[in-house]
């Protein structure tokens, strides 16, 4: 069955459009890190502990997209666990995480995993509830609305399949699925796309720029006045290896430095002009 990816050029206008509406204004943040320090103890003894991220900032503004570029084991992981309160207890954190969260104190934040977990013994459909039911969402809420996003997300007709009989970007998209029925509406997405050939990855790229994913995440939660005293704000933090992912879809990019973490670079949108951001200045930040 065809996969229905949007045509480039499509996604192209709706990334001009957003990059458009952020001009001249840098929304006030809803998601806040700083001076984060996260260390984890020594594996073995005589040995010093592992200082993962050093003295880290960041910011995302209602609505807006951070990617969070950097190389490999320098905290990005660590990073998101820490704002989706995933933190192994032997960590050492200090700093300060501002998350926002619902009207019951819950944060407001769905997290995808590196790795898709996907259960090999769940079909589809019952696989993207998972997100559901972790999240306590009532299934009677939940059903209509995983099969509606099942069509959004190029997946319909696919709801019976077990995982091994979807392809890797079937995959990926029900993965980000089961994130979305969770109905938070702030994303943690930690290399949503890894581990695809980089054909597949850009296609995927133009489906993700396509979908207004916090809208996604939030619609039914927004609506419901039981569960959220006001609309907490909403962004998503992709965690990505890619540079031209994340020039293609974020509102907003950091570069962190090897391990020890912290940001050595972060650029905003250039509203209005054709290249979005300085592609050789986000290059020599990796670089260094
Ligand atoms: N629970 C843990 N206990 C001990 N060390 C950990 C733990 N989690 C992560 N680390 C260490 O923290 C460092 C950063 O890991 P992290 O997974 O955040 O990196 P990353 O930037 O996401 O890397 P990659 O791009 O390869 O996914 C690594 O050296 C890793 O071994
Ligand atoms: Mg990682």
């Amino acid at each position: 069955m065809d996969e229905r990816v949007p045509a480039l050029a499509a996604v192209m206008d709706v990334t001009a459009r957003r990059a458009d509406a952020r001009a001249g204004s840098i929304p006030a943040p809803v998601l806040a890190v700083r001076d984060l320090r996260i260390s984890f103890p020594a594996m073995s003894r005589g040995a010093r502990d592992l200082e993962v991220l050093d003295g880290l900032d960041l910011e995302m503004g209602d609505g807006e997209f951070v990617a969070v570029l950097g190389p490999s084991g320098c905290g990005k992981s660590t990073l998101l666990r820490a704002l989706g309160g995933l933190m192994d207890p032997r960590a050492r954190v200090s700093g300060e995480i501002v998350v926002p969260r619902d009207g019951a104190g819950r944060r407001a934040t769905a997290w995808m995993p590196q790795r898709d977990g996907l259960l090999p013994w769940r079909r589809a459909l019952p696989n993207a509830m998972v997100g559901a039911i972790a999240a306590g969402i009532p299934g009677e809420r939940a059903l209509p609305r995983a099969r509606r996003l099942f069509d959004e997300f190029g997946l319909g007709g696919f709801e019976r399949a077990w995982p091994h009989e979807l392809s890797g970007g079937m995959r990926q998209r029900l993965a980000l699925l089961r994130t979305c029925l969770a109905e938070r509406p702030v994303l943690l997405l930690d290399e949503p796309f890894g581990g695809l050939d980089p054909v597949t990855r850009r296609r995927m790229n133009a489906w993700l720029a396509s979908v207004r994913l916090t809208e996604r995440a939030a619609d039914a939660t927004t609506r419901d006045s039981t569960s959220l005293a006001a609309a907490p704000g909403s962004g998503v933090v992709l965690v990505t290896h890619d540079i031209d992912e994340a020039m293609m879809l974020a509102d907003r990019i950091l570069v962190l430095s090897d391990r020890p973490g912290r940001v050595v670079h972060e650029e905003r949108v250039q509203a209005g002009t054709h290249e979005r951001y300085d592609r050789a200045a986000l290059l020599d930040a990796l670089d260094c």
